[in-house]
């Protein structure tokens, strides 16, 4: 059996009731716009899969949950930014609303974002869990529903990983570089 991680380097940062209590309050914004729209959650995987299950059970609207994976990091390392999954989406002619897990320099929700638009939906907004601020050359796109803005320090938790590791953890946590 492997060895349980160490949570030793993790400093506690948003907890789960603080977590849901932005939910509700961004999931009424999006109910109150998205009345008799044709609303699509396009969720970015892996990281946004604990905020998208909260946030569409809240929204309290019909919805098509789709789906695209993003992978831009190797450890705490950039690496090159792939995205899959564009190619089957179903959201020409439809309300999309892209949703992610973190905004560190905007490169990943921009790129996912110029994709979706080329397939034409009738409209596309983003939601976003947690804006790093203080990042240098970060892209100035505009984030219609964001949750959080946190320091410009490495993170974890809530679907947020370092290599894999820590997704399951309720809320967020800073992690101390080793
Ligand atoms: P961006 O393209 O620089 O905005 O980076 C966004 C992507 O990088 C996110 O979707 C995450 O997958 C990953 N990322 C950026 N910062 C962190 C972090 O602090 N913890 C975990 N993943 C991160
Ligand atoms: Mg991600």
């Amino acid at each position: 059996m492997m060895a349980a991680p160490s949570h030793a380097k993790l400093l506690p940062l948003i907890t789960k009731s603080e977590i849901k209590a932005q939910i509700t309050k961004i999931a009424k914004e999006i109910h109150r716009d998205y009345l008799e729209k044709d609303l699509v959650l396009v969720m970015v995987l892996k990281g946004a899969i604990c905020i998208t299950a909260d946030l569409m059970r809240e929204i309290g609207l019909p919805l098509d949950l789709q789906v695209v994976q993003a992978k831009s990091y190797d450890g705490m390392e950039r690496g090159k930014l792939n995205v899959l999954g564009i190619d089957t989406l179903n959201v020409t002619g439809r309300d999309v609303i892209l949703v992610d897990d973190i905004y560190d320099t905007g490169y990943t929700l921009s790129a996912v974002a110029a994709q979706i638009s080329e397939k034409k939906p009738a409209s596309l907004k983003t939601c976003v869990h947690l804006q790093k601020k203080d990042v240098k050359g970060q892209k100035k796109v505009k984030i219609d529903y964001p949750l959080f803005t946190i320091p410009n320090s490495f993170v974890v938790g809530y679907g947020l990983d370092y290599n894999e590791q820590y997704r399951e953890l309720p809320g967020i946590f800073f992690l101390e570089q080793p």
